[in-house]
């Protein structure tokens, strides 16, 4: 039985009812990290590694939602919503709460849910929360809400419910993405183009540190503060600009001066980052995996000295994997602080790559590495039902 059809019989055996079945996949960063806050671009991509809900209304104003992995349940009232540290069910009323925010006409449902993106590895298993239920929810309830307000109502949802000011690029990918494509998204216009990512003999392989430093959203949501301390310094110079994406190098190394180093490196980064974005997609145009590959090194370079995001533990994944020929390029992805590095590698290498990493992984760090072989799947999709 896969892992749709488990969380469908769980349902039927617990509500005795058919529910509608959606898919929400997890989620990788090629290249473009902590850009989109900054309204620039970035690069992801849906994977194979999803969140299935098997979901059906009530007629009442009660949820209740069974989190399969975890073995847990939460019971919510959609006109009572109240920050629970359970964790996960913040996710789900954070979304009930934007939709009751904007007046759609909501009942109470009955969900269950689960899947196989690893959590707290940087794949995105909070956007697949978020944007899977407002995507189920707009099915289920008739809402007319198109895909770029689902996005919206999905990230506000992470920001004013749970508390992280993450940016739009996690529940974009979610809602937009497609098989064998990445998408370029630009965080200012909110407009996208997809890049044909199909090369038969390389694959992303994404290893996992299993660790998650507690910073993580904490420092998160100070880079953003410091990012906007950058920009306020910037338009003393240059009055005109909205965000680092409108800054160029030379315009932040004339403002060099009236920075702290750290609000300058941070700055730096995101200027940097931005313009590696779009040097890699001129590169997947030309099917140059080589010129991408360097660029995600040296977004990873950044990230550690510059951002500062990284952790001991993915300097090390990178540097394992750095001058092997065989493999393309490796970044550490998403936030930081823990959580995967993603790798392009040549099919052929694989084996003899992830033995040698994870070996000297656990000598290091006493860790089981995990690996993923992940291909670029389809974003959230409705498997049957309504
Ligand atoms: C998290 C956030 C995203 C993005 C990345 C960093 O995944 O949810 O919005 O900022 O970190 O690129």
């Amino acid at each position: 039985m896969n892992l749709a059809e488990r969380v469908e019989e769980i349902f039927n055996a617990r509500f005795h009812r058919q529910p509608m079945l959606v898919r929400s996949p997890g989620r990788v960063n090629l290249i473009g990290e902590h850009t989109d806050y900054n309204l620039g671009f970035v690069l992801p991509a849906a994977i194979d590694k999803a969140m299935y809900f098997a979901i059906a209304p009530r007629t009442d104003q009660v949820c209740h939602a069974v989190a399969v992995d975890m073995k847990e349940e939460y019971t919510f009232a959609i006109d009572n919503l109240q920050k629970t540290s359970a964790g996960w069910p913040n996710y789900l009323m954070g979304v009930v709460d934007q939709l009751m925010k904007a007046h759609y006409s909501l009942q109470g449902f009955d969900c269950v849910f689960g899947g196989d993106i690893p959590i707290g590895a940087g794949l995105s298993s909070s956007a697949a929360l978020e944007a899977g239920l407002a995507f189920a929810c707009n099915r289920m309830f008739q809402l007319k809400i198109d895909p770029l307000a689902l996005v919206k109502a999905a990230q506000k949802a992470e920001n004013e419910f749970v508390g992280l000011q993450c940016g739009i690029m996690d529940q974009y990918i979610n809602i937009f993405g497609q098989p064998e494509q990445a998408l370029r998204i630009d965080c200012r216009s909110l407009e996208f183009t997809y890049y044909p990512f199909h090369h038969p003999r390389v694959a992303i392989v994404l290893f996992n540190s299993c660790v998650s430093h507690s910073l993580a959203s904490s420092e998160y949501n100070r880079r953003r503060e410091e990012c906007t301390e950058g920009v306020a310094m910037i338009k003393q110079l240059f009055p005109y600009i909205a965000s680092l994406r409108d800054v160029s190098s030379e315009m932040l190394k004339e403002c060099q001066s009236k920075m702290t180093p750290v609000i300058y490196r941070r700055c730096k980064y995101v200027v940097e980052e931005n313009s590696r974005v779009l040097k890699a997609c001129a590169a997947l145009e030309k099917n140059d995996l080589t010129s991408f590959g360097v660029l995600m090194h040296q977004s990873h370079e950044g990230l550690s000295r510059d951002y500062e995001v990284s952790c001991t533990e993915l300097d090390f994944l990178h540097s394992l994997v750095e001058h092997n020929p065989h493999v393309y390029g490796s970044r550490m992805m998403g936030g930081g602080f823990g959580g995967c590095t993603i790798n392009l590698i040549d099919h052929e290498a694989i084996e003899a790559t992830q033995r040698t990493v994870t070996e000297h992984y656990k000598r290091k760090f006493h860790i089981d590495l995990k690996t993923y072989i992940t291909s670029i799947g389809a974003g959230t999709t409705l498997m049957h039902g309504q």
